[in-house]
C-alpha cells in the first residue's frame, strides 16, 4: 500500500514543505529567509516571523506541485527538534492545526534523523544510490557535527560528537570575521577554489575517540588574523583566498580523521556524509578520495538535500509512521536534541 506523507521543517531560517509518496519525492518547496543577512546571523525572532509569513504559501504549493489534495496525505511529519524554539513552534503547531482540522495523524520528526535519511530518498525519475546497512553517516551542520552509525532507519548511534562547536559554525564564524555574508560556508567554498590550502597553518584538535573539537582551530584562525592585521590593515583583503582555503582544508582534515578511526574500528564501509557542509565541495572530493584509496562506497547527497529541506523530515516521517509512533496534540518543540533522544 502506498503512503503518502507530508513533511514541514521549521528548525533554522528555512521553511520548507514535501510530499512523498513512498520513497519518492513529489515535491519539495523551500523559503529561505534573505532577513537575515544584513545581521550577519539568523536572528531567531526575525526567523519566527518569516516562518509564520511563509508556511501556508509553502504548503499549499508542495500540495499543488505534488498533485495531491489533503485528504489523500496519510500523515504529517514534522521537526520537533533541535532548533530554534520559536521557528519550531511555526511547523509544529501548523502541523497541529491541519492534523485536527482534516484528522491526518501527526509524526514527529528528529531533525538530525532527517538529515541522514535523506539518502534513503528517490527522484520520480531516478533512483538514487542508498546506502547498506549499517552504514557511517558523518553528520556535518550549522549547529551540530557528529558520526552516527545507523543500523537502520529508526535505529541510530551517536558515535562521536562536538564538544565545542560544530564545523559549520567554524565556516560561518570564522566568514564573519574576514567580513563576509552570512552564511560564510558557501562563501569560503567559492573563495577557496582559488587560493592555497597550504599557505596558513591552523590548530588541529586533539580529541580521543570519534568526538570533534573545533574553538581551538577558531582561535588560532582569530590570532592569525589579529596579529596580521595589526601589521597590515589590508591583509585579510589581500589574503582572503588563501585563508579561505586553508581553514577549508583544516576543517576537512580535522573531519576526515576522526571519521577515518570510527570506519577502521567499527569496520563499516558504508560512508554517507549529510548536513549543510556536506554540500562543501572540496569535502565532498575528500570523502571521495579518502574512500577511493580504503575501499569505502561513498555516499554524497545530492546538493538539495544537504542543506534544510521538508523532504528529508517527510523520509523520517514515513519510517515513523511505519512503527505508528503517532505525535500527540499536546506535542511541544524540543529546542535540545537531548529532550530528543
Ligand atoms: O544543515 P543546515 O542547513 O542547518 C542546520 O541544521 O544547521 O546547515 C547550515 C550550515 C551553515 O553553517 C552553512 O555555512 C553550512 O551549512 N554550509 C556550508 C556550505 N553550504 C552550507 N559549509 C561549507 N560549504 C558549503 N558549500
Ligand atoms: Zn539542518
Amino acid at each position: 500500500m502506498d503512503i503518502t506523507i507530508l513533511g514541514i521543517e521549521s528548525s533554522c531560517d528555512d521553511t520548507s514543505a514535501a510530499v512523498l509518496r513512498n520513497h519518492v519525492l513529489l515535491s519539495n518547496v523551500i523559503a529561505s529567509q534573505a532577513v537575515h543577512v544584513k545581521y550577519g546571523g539568523v536572528i531567531p525572532e526575525l526567523a519566527s516571523r518569516a516562518h509564520q509569513q511563509n508556511i501556508i504559501p509553502v504548503v499549499d504549493t508542495a500540495l499543488k506541485e505534488a498533485g495531491i489534495a489533503v485528504d489523500e496525505l496519510d500523515a504529517i511529519a514534522f521537526t520537533r527538534g533541535p532548533g530554534l524554539v520559536g521557528s519550531l513552534l511555526v511547523g509544529v503547531s501548523f502541523a497541529k492545526g491541519l492534523s485536527l482540522a482534516r484528522r491526518i495523524p501527526m509524526v514527529e520528526v528528529n531533525h538530525l534523523q532527517g538529515h541522514i535519511l535523506s539518502h534513503l530518498i528517490d527522484l520520480p525519475d531516478r533512483q538514487l544510490p542508498h546506502p547498506d546497512f549499517p552504514f557511517l553517516c558523518l553528520l556535518v551542520s550549522g549547529g551540530h557535527t557528529m558520526i552516527v552509525r545507523v543500523d537502520s532507519p529508526t535505529k541510530l548511534a551517536i558515535l562521536g560528537t562536538t564538544i565545542d562547536d560544530a564545523a559549520g559554525e567554524a565556516f560561518d564564524k570564522c566568514a564573519k570575521v574576514m567580513g563576509l555574508p552570512y552564511p560564510g560556508g558557501p562563501v569560503i567554498d567559492r573563495l577557496a577554489k582559488e587560493g592555497d590550502p597550504k599557505a596558513f597553518h591552523f590548530a588541529h584538535p586533539h580529541v580521543e575517540g570519534f568526538d570533534y573539537s573545533f574553538s581551538g582551530l577558531k582561535t588560532s584562525f582569530l590570532y592569525t588574523l589579529r596579529d596580521a592585521v595589526a601589521d597590515a590593515p589590508d591583509f585579510i583583503e589581500r589574503n582572503k583566498a588563501d585563508l579561505c582555503a586553508s581553514l577549508q582544508t583544516t576543517i576537512i582534515e580535522i573531519l576526515l580523521k576522526q571519521l577515518v578511526r570510527a570506519a577502521r574500528e567499527t569496520g563499516i564501509r558504508d560512508i554517507a556524509i549529510a548536513g549543510g557542509v556536506s554540500a562543501n565541495s572540496g569535502l565532498r572530493d575528500a570523502i571521495t578520495a579518502e574512500g577511493r584509496r580504503r575501499g569505502w562506497r561513498t555516499f554524497l547527497p545530492e546538493l538539495k538535500f544537504t542543506t534544510d529541506n521538508a523532504a528529508m523530515i517527510a523520509m523520517a516521517g514515513y519510517y515513523r509512521y511505519q512503527l505508528g509512533e503517532f505525535a500527540s496534540p499536546d506535542i511541544a518543540p524540543a529546542a535540545r536534541l537531548e529532550e530528543l533522544l
